[in-house]
């Protein structure tokens, strides 16, 4: 008995022995630019957290498959779960949370917004572009987290880092979830509301034709004025634009022709009066 007992107290003083190292370890390391850097990256992924909220409301109303509305929904309570996770870290570092305007966030969500703008209410083809704005917040989210979740392994911090790694399964598992949902069901739907639309599988509204004939060179000049049908930029439909273009093409090269056949003719030129004047010195 005596010899389990004292292996035991073995054991338990060699714990304590590797947990000094650990502490030891992150006081040596957790000083410095990294530990500066380390939770520079968490405020501007705790603002980010806060944003993605409030995109995910948007996001939720606009859809229309109760699936998909249903897996935002999950998400956005996984995300208010990430966000006092974050609050967890800032304590483990020592630091009250506070958020970073982050640039990149607010573009992909502002992304988002566009498509939503750019897609019909009440489509499916506006799911896909919902799944496809979801997505791309998901794999900001999954670049961060799996960046966070390592710096903080290098720095000490095992149990942030555990808890940052946490997180990033439930972003690449919303991720994964996302790309079932348009393949098994929201991408198929939105090709046949097409196909019964009568245009050939596209949407009944289709965004890049919209922008194709809203394209008007003549507004880059500030010349054209909307309604005025003599204008000298007339409004162009996508393939006269496609025409213009090739003629623009046809005209450079015409030039350019041109003016390589005028430098010949004038090398030409000044060759036959040199010989000309040889010839004549010589007389
Ligand atoms: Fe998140
Ligand atoms: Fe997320």
């Amino acid at each position: 008995m005596d010899s389990i007992n004292q292996s035991a107290s073995g054991q338990s003083r060699s714990k304590d022995i590797t947990k000094k190292r650990q502490n030891a370890r992150f006081n040596e390391k957790f000083e410095g630019k990294l530990k500066e850097f380390f939770v520079e990256e968490l405020k501007d992924i705790y603002f980010a957290e806060g944003e993605i909220l409030k995109g995910l409301d948007k996001m939720e109303a606009a859809a229309i498959s109760e699936s998909l509305k249903e897996s935002i929904r999950y998400h956005h309570s996984e995300t208010e779960e990430q966000i006092e996770r974050l609050k967890e870290v800032f304590e483990l570092v020592g630091e009250e949370p506070s958020k970073k305007k982050c640039e990149a966030i607010l573009g992909i969500l502002k992304e988002g917004e566009t498509m939503l703008e750019d897609t019909e209410e009440g489509s499916m083809v506006r799911d896909v572009a919902i799944i496809i704005a979801c997505q791309k917040v998901e794999h900001y989210e999954i670049a961060t987290y799996g960046s966070l979740a390592e710096l903080a392994r290098t720095l000490g911090l095992d149990e942030a880092a555990d808890i940052l790694e946490e997180t990033l399964e439930e972003e690449k598992s919303t991720d994964v979830g996302l790309t079932e949902l348009a393949v098994e069901s929201v991408n198929e739907q939105a090709k046949e509301e097409g196909e019964e639309s009568g245009n050939g599988g596209g949407s009944p509204f289709d965004p890049v034709e919209e922008q194709i004939n809203d394209y008007n060179p003549a507004s880059e000049h500030g010349d054209y004025r909307e309604g005025d049908s003599d204008s000298e930029y007339p409004m162009h439909t996508g393939e006269e634009l496609d025409e213009d273009f090739d003629e623009e093409l046809d005209e450079d090269f015409d030039e350019e022709l041109d003016e390589d056949f005028d430098e010949e003719l004038d090398e030409e030129f000044d060759e036959e009066l040199d010989e000309e004047e040889d010839d004549e010195a010589y007389k």
